[in-house]
């Protein structure tokens, strides 16, 4: 009786043991934002720590990540959206290839742009057993002090990462004043470019463009936000050495999308390197930047070259949204005529770009568009054109009660073979009404004129 009560025991013990090894309990990670240096095949980075837990293929669907063959030094990072000095760490092998969870190392940090990165695992040299069922977890323990809202887990040598799930514990310490932004309000430039394909973590959809000019992706947040980072996943690898190459990605209150020198830009002139497939693009600043705007530029400035590519996928931005600031807002436009004609649905449809749609006017240098609204403190003046020569100049007239109070004009630079937003910029002129005239407008598509709000 009394052995039989202590191997009662014994076993409540061990079941009490395994379980809390790993529990779900205090898990800080499931089902958060996860990253992973490049993708194989549809393995994404999410399957690292959502639901179900698989150790390999149902049917012909993978349940673990895995990184890109042809891009070794894979990682996988999971953001635990506040800082906890991380004590434990749980990882669930594959049923097959044990070898691609070797040699690696366990890093946090607490903001990534962060240089210095806290070790909680240096590097693990053995791989970490075997998964035969999905309970064959393999925990190790954190050095001290190994606080961070962001864990790495880096191959350390020229190889693949796979997993099949992570878990991982710890005390909280404090909150992060970040988090990913809501990009249920967001618009995109390109009409046929849905912001939620973006966002779609199995790439199903993805932003691609391929032009002799240069390229652009404009995201008007409707809100002004401050950025502190931003993923973006590419697509699929492309044979074409141009994608991913002489990448500006700036933020502003300027819905101009030609390249502008003088913006703020989060990262200038970067160029890919990765060759693997689905390559995760990592840009954080320790300043943020604040805008209602997020453009991404692919601009060389030495011309010479004869394609640009833009192609991705997913795109996660980090920072916090400043509902207290003044918002640029786009001031209600009462009337736009041509002539006698009245171009307004037109030209306020919110439609900017324009391969294949018709909604757009065409201007003679004989011609004048009167743009009327009420009386309001201009701080831009824009509008969207496609296919301008280096010979054109737009001439842009401010009026207030018809007392011009203003003229500028907008002269472009270099040829646009693709649908781009020109603006003008106003030290908050009050008017009431523009006038836009041109040697060359064949397509214009659209017309902003913004406002601070009061
Ligand atoms: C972890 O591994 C990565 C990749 O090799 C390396 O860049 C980093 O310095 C390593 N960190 C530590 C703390 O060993
Ligand atoms: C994002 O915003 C939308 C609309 O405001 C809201 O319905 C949704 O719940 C939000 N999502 C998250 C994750 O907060
Ligand atoms: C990217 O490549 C261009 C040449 O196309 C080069 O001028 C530029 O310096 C490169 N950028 C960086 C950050 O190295
Ligand atoms: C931000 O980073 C820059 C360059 O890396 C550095 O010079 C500056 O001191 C950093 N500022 C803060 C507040 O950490
Ligand atoms: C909001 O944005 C303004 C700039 O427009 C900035 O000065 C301010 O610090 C921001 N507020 C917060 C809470 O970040
Ligand atoms: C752009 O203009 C040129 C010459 O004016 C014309 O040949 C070409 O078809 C135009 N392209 C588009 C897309 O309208
Ligand atoms: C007219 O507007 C331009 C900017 O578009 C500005 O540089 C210039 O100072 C303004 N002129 C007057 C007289 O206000």
């Amino acid at each position: 009786m009394k052995d039989v009560v202590y191997f009662l025991i014994l076993i409540y013990q061990t079941v009490t043991i395994l379980c809390v090894e790993y529990a779900e309990e205090g898990n800080l990670i499931r089902n958060g934002p996860a990253f992973q240096s490049t993708t194989w095949d549809g393995h994404w980075a999410y399957r690292g720590n959502d639901y179900p837990i698989h150790i390999g293929y149902v049917g012909q669907k993978y349940y673990c990540t895995h990184t890109s063959h042809d891009a070794r030094y894979g990682w996988w990072m999971a953001d635990l959206k506040k800082s906890y000095n991380i004590n434990r760490i749980c990882l669930l092998n594959r049923e097959v290839f044990p070898e691609r969870l070797i040699n690696f190392n366990i890093t946090v940090k607490k903001n990534l742009y962060d240089q210095h990165e806290n070790i909680c695992k240096a590097t693990q040299t053995t791989s970490v057993k075997i998964a035969n069922t999905v309970n064959d977890y393999e925990c190790f323990n954190c050095l001290s002090n190994s606080i961070g809202s962001f864990l790495k887990i880096n191959q350390v040598n020229n190889a693949i990462l796979t997993l099949c799930d992570v878990k991982v514990y710890g005390e909280f310490v404090e909150e992060r004043d970040y988090e990913v932004i809501n990009s249920s309000n967001f618009k995109s430039f390109h009409k046929d470019f849905i912001i939620t394909d973006l966002i779609n973590t199995e790439c199903l959809t993805a932003f691609q463009q391929i032009s002799e000019s240069d390229l652009f992706i404009r995201i008007n947040f409707q809100n002004q936000v401050d950025v502190l980072g931003v993923f973006i996943l590419a697509s699929e690898k492309k044979d074409v050495p141009a994608t991913f190459q002489n990448i500006y990605i700036s933020i502003s209150d300027s819905p101009q999308t030609i390249f502008n020198p003088k913006a703020n830009f989060l990262v200038k002139d970067y160029n890919s390197s990765f060759n693997g497939n689905h390559a995760t693009h990592t840009f954080f600043t320790n300043s943020s930047i604040t805008g209602s705007y997020l453009l991404i530029n692919s601009y060389d400035k030495t011309g010479l070259r004869n394609v640009y590519m833009l192609d991705i996928c997913s795109l996660t931005i980090y920072g916090h949204s400043n509902r207290s600031a003044k918002e640029n807002i786009k001031h209600k436009v009462e009337a736009i005529t041509k002539g006698s004609n009245d171009i307004k649905a037109i030209l306020t449809d919110d439609i900017y770009y324009f391969q294949g749609i018709t909604n757009y006017v065409s201007l003679l240098p004989s011609e004048m568009i009167k743009i009327e609204f009420s009386s309001v403190s201009v701080k831009l003046a824009c509008i969207t054109v496609l296919n301008m020569t280096s010979t054109s100049v737009i001439n842009i007239e401010l009026s207030k009660s018809a007392i011009i109070v203003n003229t500028t004009t907008i002269e472009v630079e270099n040829t646009i073979l693709i649908s781009h937003t020109l603006c003008t910029e106003y030290l908050n002129t009050v008017a009431t009404s523009i006038v836009l005239d041109s040697n060359e407008i064949e397509r214009l598509t659209e017309v902003d004129i913004i406002s601070n709000r009061k």
